[in-house]
């Protein structure tokens, strides 16, 4: 089996029972929580959850770090989840597949849909916070989860995109665009297991050399995972995508590709990885076995899905 794909499947067996149990089987009778379970556990590449796996196995957690990794990872994986199901909708993308099935609107009606995302950020929320109460040390990585959901992250980003439908614009806004609506849940991911670690407080995790190379790795690949979805919109079909494909140019969405055409965009791509690669040879001058990250960085130009 080529690595990605044995990574990819040991992350899945990972982090499969603690989303599984996120919500009690009682609360499982409630339709809300029927379509929010339909979104979470149809597929998914759990890329997020990989990533925070391979943080926290390249600063060696041990196993009681280990699962709450794991548990910081299903929450995160709950806010991606949300951010899809209301990505999807009418109003915004208005997509009608999703994972290889259909979105959940399709399957449960716009009205469910809404609150299923509702639902997984509230409740991605609750445990973040339950989790601080019994350990304080974790306040800084549960708050910049939170932060980077937000205005200066994901919804920021959402938001620029669905205000430059139609509009050409610059590439300065179109970086800033892609940084937030898909590089900050990526910086979650990388960066998190490290504030964990040493529950940090965010002076620390300020002027930490490990954490601020993970950030830049996170830039590079949060940029390069996205000018790869941009591009698989153009050059992939939706059987293969589990999405459907063209959307961004019938919106008239401002991308990478819509903005520098096909082969500036893969340039792109390649630039940005090749970033990635030079920061992740700067940790591992740091004494950090970074095989994995380097597996993944190459799986960003290679991904077919
Ligand atoms: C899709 O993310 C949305 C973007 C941010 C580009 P993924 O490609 O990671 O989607 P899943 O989780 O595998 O479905
Ligand atoms: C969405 O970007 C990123 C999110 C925050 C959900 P896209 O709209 O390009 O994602 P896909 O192509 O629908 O997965
Ligand atoms: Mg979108
Ligand atoms: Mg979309
Ligand atoms: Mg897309």
């Amino acid at each position: 089996m080529a690595d990605i794909a044995r990574l990819i499947e040991e992350c899945s067996e990972w982090i499969t029972p603690e989303l599984e149990s996120c919500f009690t089987v009682k609360q499982q009778e409630d339709i809300t929580v029927k379509a929010a379970m339909y979104s979470l556990m149809g597929g998914g590449k759990r890329l997020r959850p990989l990533m925070m796996k391979m943080t926290a196995e390249m600063l060696g957690c041990s196993e009681d770090e280990m699962a709450d990794v794991r548990y910081f990872a299903a929450t995160l994986e709950m806010i991606h989840t949300y951010s899809l199901i209301h990505d999807d909708l009418p109003a915004m993308d208005n997509d009608d597949l999703r994972r290889g099935r259909p979105t959940c609107h399709k399957a449960f009606g716009e009205g469910i849909a809404l609150l299923a995302g509702d639902l997984l950020l509230n409740s991605a929320y609750e445990r973040l916070f339950a989790k601080t109460i019994s350990n304080p040390g974790y306040a800084y990585a549960s708050g910049r989860m939170c932060t980077l959901a937000g205005i200066e992250g994901m919804v920021g980003g959402q938001s620029i995109d669905l205000a430059s439908e139609d509009k050409k614009i610059s590439m300065e806004l179109l970086t800033e665009l892609q940084e937030k609506k898909t590089g900050a849940l990526i910086e979650t991911a990388i960066v998190t297991p490290c504030y964990l670690k040493g529950n940090m407080t965010e002076e620390q995790a300020e002027s930490d050399k490990t954490v601020r190379l993970l950030r830049q790795l996170a830039a590079h690949l949060g940029l390069a995972f996205q000018i790869k979805d941009d591009l698989l919109d153009v050059t992939s079909t939706a059987e293969v995508l589990g999405k459907s494909v063209g959307k961004d140019s019938r919106d008239d969405k401002s991308t990478f590709v819509t903005l520098l055409g096909l082969e500036q965009a893969k340039v792109c791509l390649e630039d940005e990885t090749a970033a990635a690669v030079k920061v992740l040879k700067e940790l591992s001058d740091m004494g950090y076995n970074t095989e994995d990250y380097r597996i993944l960085a190459d799986y960003m130009i290679s991904r077919e899905n």
